[in-house]
């Protein structure tokens, strides 16, 4: 996917690796992100990964990876409506919220526009653009599972941070890796974080 334009929401769910390792995944590629942290998605990340407040920094230090040349990574103030992600008219081509709460997994699926990440999400449901959702929780409450039902019904699709184990995993970062593959999947983006089935590293 060529000079695409992403959506990257973090939310105040645990699994702030996600999300980082799937923001450094993307800038691998000649896209441009647009990033969201929510208030507590920074609390959270800085809790499990010590963030600090320099996003580029913090993926060049965690991950010490070269970022394609025609990678961007624009980072945007989650109570912000004053930038593209805020408008329908931003034309992109999908948006990823890992991890996402299930506060505003809630919050989406009720229509509840009220911060940057929420906003965007919504704007991708009216536009029928790619809306992926990463809740992590568990258990599961009903309300939980009404909402993702309500929201695969209206076009997201839940991605549920469920790593396999069929690959043998040795670290957790592996684990990290096998549901960063699976969004990369979904965004048609390539990867070689895990091999696809049938290959012989498997
Ligand atoms: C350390 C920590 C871990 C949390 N883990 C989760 C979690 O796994 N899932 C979740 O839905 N909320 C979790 N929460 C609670 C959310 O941060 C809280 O509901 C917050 O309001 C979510 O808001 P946001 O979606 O705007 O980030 C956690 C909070 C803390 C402090």
């Amino acid at each position: 996917m060529k000079n695409a334009r992403l959506i990257v929401g973090i939310c105040g769910a645990s699994g702030a690796l996600y999300g980082a390792t799937l923001l450094k995944e993307l800038l691998r590629h000649p896209v441009t992100v647009h990033a969201v942290l929510s208030t507590d998605g920074r609390k959270v990340m800085g809790h499990e990964l010590k963030f600090k407040s320099d996003l580029p920094a913090f993926l060049r230090q965690t991950f010490a990876f070269t970022p394609h040349r025609q990678a961007r990574l624009l980072e945007h103030p989650v109570d912000s409506f004053f930038t593209p992600p805020a408008s329908g008219s931003f034309r992109h081509d999908g948006m990823v919220i890992a991890p996402c709460s299930v506060k505003t997994l809630a919050a989406i699926a009720a229509g509840v526009a009220d911060n940057l990440i929420t906003r965007a999400a919504d704007i991708c449901l009216k536009e029928r653009r790619p809306l992926i959702l990463v809740p992590r929780e568990t258990p599961l409450s009903r309300i939980h599972l009404q909402n993702m039902l309500r929201l695969t019904e209206a076009g997201a699709t839940i991605l549920p941070p469920a790593p396999a184990f069929y690959f043998h995993p040795q670290t957790v970062q592996e684990m990290v890796d096998f549901v960063v593959a699976r969004i990369l999947d979904q965004l048609n983006l390539s990867h070689t974080l895990v091999k696809e089935w049938g290959h012989e590293t498997i």
